[in-house]
């Protein structure tokens, strides 16, 4: 089965030079966005800055792993969703290259911060690189290290986290957090369809079934409400109750 991937029309330029249009389930990327749907919001939506979009154009010439960035338009989602809660304490669990950690810190509160922790150093010294760059550089803090053992270490209330790391972390990082998100704040975790394997009815690959757990695990939660919004790869938001 061929299936196109889901940045084709945002990176499309690109893309074409790497002929790398479709994409087979192998390897990786899965379309689960209508791409006429996914290039049409794209059209309608308002454009990356230039740094954001020097960051994209960036990771995708230069790392492997670029389809993990959050793009275009899930970008201006978290930036949205920012604005709306105007946070003081953000917390980003899975830097990258920095992309998603400065649309969240678009709607920070003028005295706001928000921490961003990731496991590589050669990703964490891009991302620190592109934050410098930005005016939010000394609102950004930037933790090199394993997530499970510097998120215990932070004395903050978070009123926005977002999860985006390794998914088999992400119950342990949800129990790490929740009791220092304050009331009524939100907890973003990304993935939720991992590439279509976590809708299958028996999810085979590690991610896929960290994923599925993840969902039933906060499914039978009664003390936070959330939604899947079917953006990119899926995009849950949970708000504590
Ligand atoms: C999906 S990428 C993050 C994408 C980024 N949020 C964005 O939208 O541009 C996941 C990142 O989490 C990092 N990561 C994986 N396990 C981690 C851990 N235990 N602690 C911290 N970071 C981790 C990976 O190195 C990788 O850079």
């Amino acid at each position: 089965m061929q299936l196109v991937s889901y940045q084709i029309h945002s990176r499309s330029e690109l893309h074409s030079k790497k002929e790398n249009h479709f994409y087979l389930r192998e390897n990786f990327l899965m379309e689960l966005i209508n791409p006429e749907v996914q290039s049409y919001a794209e059209h309608f939506s308002s454009k990356e800055d230039e740094l954001l979009q020097e960051i994209n154009e960036w990771t995708l010439k230069n790392h492997t792993g670029y389809n993990m960035l959050s793009g275009h338009l899930q970008g201006k989602v978290l930036e949205m969703i920012s604005w709306m809660v105007r946070p003081r304490r953000i917390l980003e669990i899975g830097t990258f290259t920095g992309y998603s950690a400065l649309c969240l810190a678009k709607g920070l509160a003028v005295d706001g911060q928000l921490h961003t922790i990731e496991l590589r150093n050669d990703d964490a010294k891009t991302a620190r690189a592109f934050f410098d760059r930005s005016s939010f550089s000394s609102q950004i803090i930037l933790h090199t290290g394993n997530a499970l053992s510097i998120i215990p270490e932070l004395d903050e209330t978070w009123d926005l986290v977002f999860i985006d790391a390794d998914k088999p972390g992400y119950i342990e990082y949800f129990n790490l957090v929740l009791s220092k998100v304050r009331q009524n704040g939100f907890i973003l975790a990304d993935n939720i369809f991992f590439h279509g394997e976590a809708i299958e009815q028996d999810p085979r690959g590690k991610n896929a079934i960290a994923i599925r757990q993840f969902s039933e695990f906060i499914n039978g939660r009664k003390d936070i409400e959330k939604v899947i919004l079917t953006l990119r790869d899926g995009l849950c938001i949970i708000r504590k109750l």
